[in-house]
């Protein structure tokens, strides 16, 4: 008996784990013939991207200089497309943002388990990576509740940083969009085409 409740425990856990996880096991990596639903894909599966901004510091003021951020563009299964920055002007970037908001922010699938499991080596297009360019603004108050929505659920640990440093929300005003994911050099598509491409392959 007791065994036989361990193993049915075991099942309903296991299909519990399939329910909750569905958005993310249901999805794959679109076709690389279909670049703005990859450079959709890889902006929500990444927790994170490095932000080059032009550096106001000495001594490389003038210099590209690349920091990590924590960024969301909606909760898991969510994508909106758009990147959300959680930001405070006490930090170095966002000081240089500060005098010249235009950045660069790159996002890699080596980040999450895909690469490895396929063996990509992160430097391969195959281990497929964007570079998103633009400016980054603050968030105007009426999107403000779908900034949190997005960074908190995937960042749960922002709630509790430290409020003395008026923290703001911001997001990535995008412009130009590159995207490796296969062989034959980078390419690029639009805002437009990244805005409304979907994400998602449900198999
Ligand atoms: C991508 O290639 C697949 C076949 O491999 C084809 O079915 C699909 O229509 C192509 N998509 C685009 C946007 O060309
Ligand atoms: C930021 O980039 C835009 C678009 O490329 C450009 O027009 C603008 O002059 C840049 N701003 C600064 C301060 O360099
Ligand atoms: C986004 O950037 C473009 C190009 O630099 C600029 O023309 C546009 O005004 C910006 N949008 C906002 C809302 O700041």
């Amino acid at each position: 008996m007791r065994c036989g409740e361990a193993v049915f425990g075991g099942v309903s856990a296991l299909l519990l784990l399939l329910l909750v996880g569905a958005p993310l096991s249901l999805a794959h990596i679109p076709p690389h013939n279909e670049t703005a639903r990859v450079a959709r894909y890889v902006a929500h599966h990444c927790d994170w991207g490095a932000l080059a901004t032009l550096s106001s510091h000495e001594p490389v003021r003038g210099q590209p200089f690349a920091n990590v951020f924590s960024v969301s563009d909606g909760p898991r299964g969510q994508s909106s497309g758009v990147i959300y920055f959680y930001l405070t002007a006490i930090e170095i970037s966002v000081q240089d943002l500060q005098v010249n908001a235009n950045c660069s922010l790159t996002m890699s699938l080596a980040q999450t388990p895909y690469c490895r499991e396929k063996r990509y080596d992160p430097q391969s297009p195959l281990c497929a990576h964007i570079i998103l360019s633009g400016g980054i603004q603050k968030v105007e108050d009426k999107e403000t509740d779908t900034a949190k929505k997005a960074l908190f659920s995937r960042h749960p640990e922002m709630a509790t940083w430290p409020p003395d440093h008026n923290w703001f929300f911001a997001k990535l005003n995008i412009t130009n969009i590159w995207v490796l994911d296969y062989f034959g050099g980078i390419k690029t598509v639009t805002p437009d085409e990244y805005y409304k491409a979907k994400p998602y392959v449900a198999v």
